[in-house]
């Protein structure tokens, strides 16, 4: 009997359907090519499951997810639930998935492909060459800190609240992921922080430099978080491996991503210590797009890629994919997003068509 694995499907809402329906073909496709089967679960997330059951996280869903060997997600949000009450956002119900499954370590490689060179907004001898991890703890620091809330004082003056926090447990086990990465890449880990300024940054500091010593392997150099954006567009090629807290991950992974010409080509992995892993594009929902066969599925299908290879222990499938992308983007093949003079603009479905091709030849 070959290897079956459950897989949860959380396509959620825009772009997320079309996108998915890609990367689920190509899994199908790697999973026959290499001898095992899956098992698809679809489940309600964001604002599809408010429409559908009133609120963005079903537990449902959660429990689907559980009892899964991985999951693999699409993106959440759009403008007809932009003005709900946060309990109600399609946010929340993202951000109730990871802390749900302790997901603490999210991984967001950033790779300048050699074919995207010209689509990044920056020059050529600057990206050229770009491969970045960015490893973001994702279930802590101020996006979970409490106290958080709107208070008001007797005069009814209101103050809205949100607290940077974290304990060495937290900061101790998203730094030894980010050293084990560095370790397996080319042995370099910069940790990024505000520890000029913040408290919970100097931790922060203190943590990493001394767990670090138990790599002899890797190199560890230290920068504030706004020097690191500028470096980032600066010389990006001085990073390896990233580490950084929650926020500053959020909007470094994002500069990071904007490197390789789209954010429409950037993966991700959302891992926690045990159970299924959470892989999902690093893109939004795309409302403006959504249902033209306009949206770039590449992000979503090296998700799977990722999902293959942390998630499954497949790594052969994870390659045969990422060799896939490379295959139809030589083709001269583009999704609007990354699309330049000379080459064959294409929609969702036919980029979806060539990667499978792409996968048989
Ligand atoms: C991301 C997104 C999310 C985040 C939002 C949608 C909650 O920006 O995954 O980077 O802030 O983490
Ligand atoms: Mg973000």
């Amino acid at each position: 009997m070959p290897k079956n694995y459950r897989i949860t499907l959380l396509p959620g809402d825009g772009i997320g359907p079309e996108i998915i329906t890609v990367a689920v073909e190509v899994l199908e496709k790697v999973a026959a090519l290499e001898g095992f089967s899956l098992t698809f679960h679809q489940g309600l997330i964001g604002g599809a499951a408010i429409n559908a059951v009133g609120e963005p996280l079903p537990a449902a869903t959660l429990d689907l997810c559980r009892q899964s060997d991985g999951v693999l997600l699409a993106a959440i949000g759009g403008y007809e639930w932009d003005n709900l009450p946060r309990p109600l956002r399609p946010e929340t119900g993202l951000l109730g998935l990871r802390s749900g499954l302790g997901l603490f370590a999210n991984l967001r490689p950033a790779r300048v492909l050699p074919q995207l060179v010209a689509a990044s907004s920056l020059r050529p001898e600057v990206v050229t060459g770009v491969d970045i991890m960015v490893v973001r703890e994702l279930t802590g620091g101020v996006y979970f800190g409490q106290p958080k809330g709107v208070f008001a004082d007797e005069a009814g003056h209101r103050r809205g609240v949100n607290t940077m926090a974290y304990t060495e447990a937290e900061i101790d086990r998203i730094a030894r992921v980010a050293l084990e990465t560095a370790q397996k890449r080319n042995g370099r880990l910069c940790s990024v922080d505000k520890a000029n300024v913040l408290e919970v940054s100097q931790l922060w500091r203190e943590r990493v430099t001394e767990l670090a010593k138990a790599y002899p392997g890797v190199e560890l150099t230290h920068m504030y978080v706004d020097n690191a954006a500028m470096q980032l567009v600066r010389y990006p090629r001085q990073f390896d491996t990233i580490v950084t807290g929650n926020l500053f991950g959020d909007i470094l992974s994002d500069i990071a991503a904007m490197l390789t010409g789209s954010i429409g080509m950037l993966p991700s992995a959302s891992l926690g210590a045990t159970g299924p892993g959470v892989f999902e594009p690093v893109h939004g929902s795309a409302p403006d797009i959504a249902g033209q066969d306009k949206a770039n599925p590449i992000a979503q299908v090296l998700s799977a890629a990722l999902l293959l290879r942390y998630g499954l222990g497949h790594p052969r499938g994870a390659e045969r994919i990422e060799g896939a992308v490379q295959k139809v983007l030589d083709q001269g093949l583009r999704t609007g997003d990354i699309m330049a003079p000379g080459l064959t603009l294409v929609g969702c479905r036919r980029m979806g068509e060539a990667l499978l091709a792409a996968l048989e030849a």
